[in-house]
């Protein structure tokens, strides 16, 4: 009897580990490498992500995020920045949450593989380091990206700057009194010509779990 219950007891214990230790299933075609969790029975709690009817989703502070790549080797993933609020406008949609805020107290951060165009800011940039003159690359994105951010073109400064300083290790800000819009590219060789840059995305890095 005693046996039966601590056999039952250890069972219980191993086969609580291997669940909460388990990789989630895939979402769509996309697998969902550990320790990303897509629910409450699979992945690591600390790295929680969602799949919403094949698509996963990355949340921030007070917004949510296509994840286009996930680079289980390099603990890396990459997401879909917002656009403009409309073809009319240099405003990002995520203005309204002051642009990417990442929770500081998750284990995810921004690395520094991102190349950051900032469109329509003040005046109050160009006491900032970033590359604000009339040379700088997000002019020639502005000139030639055909149509994304086309409204940009005209509008007030526009400034790029490579991620990688604890200032932008959580958030790509955007805000009225600084940037109305922005667009990320990862690992941009800026010699290449606009039309052969890849699509826009923010890569976003996962620390390795503690206890592992
Ligand atoms: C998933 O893969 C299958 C087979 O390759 C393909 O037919 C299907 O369109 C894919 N679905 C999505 C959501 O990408
Ligand atoms: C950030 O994450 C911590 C840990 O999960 C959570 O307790 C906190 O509420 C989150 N903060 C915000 C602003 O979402
Ligand atoms: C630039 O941003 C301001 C403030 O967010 C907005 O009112 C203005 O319409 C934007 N400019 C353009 C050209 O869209
Ligand atoms: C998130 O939403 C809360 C509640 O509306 C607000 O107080 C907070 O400032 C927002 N944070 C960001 C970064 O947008
Ligand atoms: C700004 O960027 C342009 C284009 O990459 C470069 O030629 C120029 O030297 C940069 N200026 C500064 C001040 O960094
Ligand atoms: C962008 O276009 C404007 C006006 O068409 C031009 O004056 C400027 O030199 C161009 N800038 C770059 C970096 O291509
Ligand atoms: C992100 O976190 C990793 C691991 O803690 C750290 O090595 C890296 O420097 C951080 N990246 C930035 C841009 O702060």
């Amino acid at each position: 009897m005693n046996l039966f219950i601590f056999t039952a007891a250890a069972l219980l214990i191993c086969t609580g580990f291997a669940f909460s230790a388990k990789q989630c299933e895939d979402c769509g075609n996309t697998s969902v490498p550990y320790p990303l969790s897509t629910g409450p029975t699979c992945g690591d709690q600390s790295y929680k992500i969602r799949c919403d009817a094949g698509t996963l989703l990355f949340d921030t502070v007070n917004n949510t995020y296509a994840i286009t790549s996930i680079n289980p080797s390099t603990q890396r993933l990459v997401i879909k920045p917002a656009t403009l609020i409309s073809n009319a406008t240099c405003v990002a949609s995520d203005i309204i949450h002051q642009g990417v805020q990442l929770n500081s107290s998750l284990p995810f951060n921004v690395t520094s593989s991102n190349t950051i165009l900032y469109f329509n800011c003040t005046d109050n940039l160009l006491l900032s380091p970033l590359n604000c003159t009339s040379t700088s690359l997000c002019h020639v994105y502005a000139n030639e990206s055909s149509g994304t951010v086309a409204p940009c073109k005209d509008a007030r400064l526009c400034c790029t700057f490579r991620t990688g300083g604890s200032s932008t290790a959580y958030m790509i800000r955007v805000r009225e009194s600084g940037c109305s819009a922005y667009t990320s590219f990862v690992n941009l060789d800026p010699n290449l010509p606009v039309d052969r840059w890849p699509q826009p995305g923010l890569e976003i890095q996962w620390q390795s779990p503690r206890n592992q």
